[in-house]
């Protein structure tokens, strides 16, 4: 008894000293280098005056970046506790009424092409109401959640998801649950009135999560933005998710298998597909994905083609709680991007994800398809027919 209370003492006193020994080690090291150089201490700030960059959205990103950290905005930060007006955004209203000051903010605005100023009008706005929820569909904590852009029309193109990759159950002893992501086909974009079908649809399947605004290409990241807030509301237990369009081929058996076979590490980290490295914004005015030298400059950070991705529950709710931080961009898959890369994160390529297509010749080879995990495009037809030649056993390829 007396004996181990001794040697217990013995230990302890070891381990202080050692303490003791890397604290004073710690503070030798911090005031001198290995030279025996004193090293100076910044008295004042030392970080540069922030000048507003031109372009809108790198103005944005500069000033959430400003808000959101406090020794900057403090009253020893760069402007001493007195924002210049750029930085200023106390007096918001509503962040879903159209923010006409941008009209000013933003250069030759009164020049840009319609829908940039739709978005740029409606860019502060985060939060649309939901009008078609399935608020227990994720009951069975799928292992894979599966969630589709879609538009009202594509009626055709969901029912041929549902008859094959998307069909939600069972499948290679995993739950598979599909979602459809709408917003509204509203009449200032000429659609037709499509909203009692839609009902019906809805009634019939239970698969449709849809919210009041205007679907529309620059309102996809809204989409995205929507979708994991109902993710972190309603799925939070999904292990997996793949989102992706409405008109691509899922390989979803070789999907499954892929991620049965992670490590645990590499599966809570997971953002993998079709990456694209070393872009930046269109110049062109003719391509979908211009963007204005007045909107934003610099390159993109690495991204997966929007076509689809697949990711963990964990980088998902990671996403969630960051897309406050990054302003909404007009493209979403370079949005993901931004996100993942405001988090430190970076998607990786894999070789599967074939959102630019494969080679003609093997259009018609189902022994193409095995191998691949995504194929984009692919018509409603296309793919119940190579969803058939997969699940045939006789389907032998070498
Ligand atoms: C501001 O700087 C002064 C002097 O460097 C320091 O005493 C003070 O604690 C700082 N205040 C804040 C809020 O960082
Ligand atoms: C922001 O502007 C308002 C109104 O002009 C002013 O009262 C407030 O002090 C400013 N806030 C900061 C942090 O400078
Ligand atoms: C605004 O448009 C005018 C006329 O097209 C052009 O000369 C000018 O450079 C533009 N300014 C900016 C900041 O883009
Ligand atoms: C199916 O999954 C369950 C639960 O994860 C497991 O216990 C069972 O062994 C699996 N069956 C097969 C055939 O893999
Ligand atoms: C996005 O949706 C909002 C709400 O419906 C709409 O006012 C806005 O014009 C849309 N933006 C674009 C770029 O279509
Ligand atoms: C998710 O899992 C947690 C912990 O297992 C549980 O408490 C929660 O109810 C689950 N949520 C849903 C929506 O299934």
């Amino acid at each position: 008894m007396h004996g181990s209370r001794r040697k217990l003492k013995v230990v302890l006193m070891t381990i202080m000293t050692a303490f003791v020994f890397i604290i004073v080690e710690i503070s030798r090291s911090t005031s001198q280098n290995k030279n025996g150089h004193k090293i100076r201490i910044p008295t004042k700030p030392f970080w540069a005056k922030l000048t507003p960059n031109d372009a809108f959205w790198n103005r944005q990103q500069q000033k959430l970046d400003h808000l959101n950290n406090p020794i900057l905005n403090g009253p020893n930060g760069s402007f001493g506790g007195v924002l210049p007006d750029w930085l200023n955004d106390t007096v918001v209203q509503d962040l879903c009424e159209p923010d006409y000051k941008v009209m000013t903010q933003v250069k030759n605005f009164s020049l840009l092409p319609d829908r940039f100023k739709d978005f740029l009008l409606y860019m502060r706005c985060r939060s649309y109401r939901m009008v078609v929820d399935q608020p227990q569909i994720c009951r069975d904590q799928p292992f894979l959640l599966l969630a589709i852009k879609s538009l009202a029309s594509h009626f055709d193109r969901r029912q041929a998801i549902r008859e094959s990759w998307g069909r939600a159950g069972v499948l290679a002893n995993k739950t598979i649950v599909t979602v459809f992501l709408l917003g509204k086909a509203t009449a200032v974009d000429h659609f037709p009135d499509l909203s009692p079908m839609l009902e019906y649809e809805s009634s019939m399947h239970r698969d449709i999560l849809q919210w009041d605004y205007r679907d529309s290409f620059f309102n996809l990241t809204a989409k995205e933005v929507l979708f994991l807030e109902w993710f972190s509301t309603r799925c939070p237990n999904a292990s997996y998710i793949f989102k992706g369009d409405d008109d691509v081929f899922v390989n979803t058996l070789l999907i499954i298998n892929f991620l049965k076979g992670l490590s645990p590490a590499k599966s809570q980290g997971l953002f993998v597909g079709d990456v694209i490295t070393n872009a930046g914004p269109h110049r062109d005015k003719k391509v979908k994905y211009y963007i204005p030298e007045n909107i934003f400059v610099g390159r993109y950070p690495p991204y997966a083609g929007g076509g689809g991705y697949l990711y963990s529950g964990v980088v998902a709710h990671k996403l969630f709680g960051i897309i406050n931080r990054v302003p909404l961009y007009p493209i979403d898959d370079v949005y993901t991007g931004m996100c993942l890369r405001k988090l430190g994160l970076a998607p990786e390529k894999h070789k599967g994800f074939r959102t630019f297509g494969i080679e003609e010749k093997y259009r018609n080879n189902p022994c193409a398809y095995k191998s691949l995990m995504l194929v984009h495009p692919r018509s409603p037809q296309d793919i119940i027919k190579i969803w058939a030649w997969l699940k045939d056993p006789a389907l032998n390829c070498q």
